[in-house]
């Protein structure tokens, strides 16, 4: 599903962030990506969703090298990817519904295909009802879970959150995982940076852990 081979990512003003990174993830695999702050796991995640390119070694998503994607084909790689962020990034001048139906408003699907698709999305996540308020009247879990509903919608048989529990209380982020959880069950491959090692020990999952930018445990 993913494969990271020797990977290296360099910003000129601070030098390598990621060197020789190499992992492997299966179809169905369900894996946190943990180390210290700066060990390079958001840069990690961002490879993959083609917001930034690496400088060495391939990074492959179901066997196509990333590395020589066209630009023009980054939208279409992102379609493969279910993207969840610790500040939600949701359009707070848009209703629950509209920011969920973005995805598959893009995608140019019709309007009872996106209700239907939107409703059993928010369904999932435990928001159905909430269609029509805007993000800033909900509480963060709420919007967090906006967000997990947006990032599924379309399907994408790969996950990434960064941080996805970072503003949350402990029961709320274990809610949280455990909807990652059953999108696991269904066959989707889940990626998940976190700081929360206590969660992480918790649930027993695979963990790539990232010490200045090397891949120390996989
Ligand atoms: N766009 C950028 N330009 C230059 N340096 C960057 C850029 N993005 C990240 N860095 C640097 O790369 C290193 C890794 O950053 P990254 O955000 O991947 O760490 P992280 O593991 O996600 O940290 P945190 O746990 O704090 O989110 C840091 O030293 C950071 O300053
Ligand atoms: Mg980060």
């Amino acid at each position: 599903m993913l494969k990271f081979d020797h990977v290296c990512k360099r910003y000129p003003e601070v030098g390598d962030v990621l060197s020789d990174v190499t992992f492997h993830l299966k179809p169905g695999e369900f894996a946190f990506l943990t180390g210290h702050s700066g060990a390079g796991k958001s840069t990690l995640l961002k490879l993959i969703a083609l917001m930034e390119r690496c400088n060495r070694g391939n990074v492959l998503l179901d066997g196509q090298n990333l590395n020589k994607a066209k630009n023009r084909h980054i939208p279409y790689i992102r379609r493969k990817l279910g993207l969840i962020f610790q500040d939600f990034k949701l359009l707070n001048d848009r209703t629950v519904f509209d920011n969920v139906a973005l995805p598959l408003v893009i995608a140019g699907h019709g309007h009872q295909e996106i209700s239907r698709r939107v409703r059993a999305s928010l369904d999932k996540v435990g928001l159905l009802g909430k269609e029509k308020k805007y993000p800033l009247t909900l509480s963060g879990g709420e919007q967090q879970r906006v967000g997990i509903a947006r990032a599924v919608v379309n399907k994408p048989p790969l996950i990434l959150a960064d941080e996805p529990t970072g503003n949350l209380d402990p029961e709320l982020s274990a809610e949280i995982m455990k909807l990652f959880e059953d999108f696991q069950q269904v066959g989707v491959t889940i990626l998940i940076a976190t700081h929360d090692i206590p969660l992480v020990k918790k649930m027993g999952h695979r963990v790539l852990k990232l010490d200045h930018g090397r891949m120390v445990a996989s």
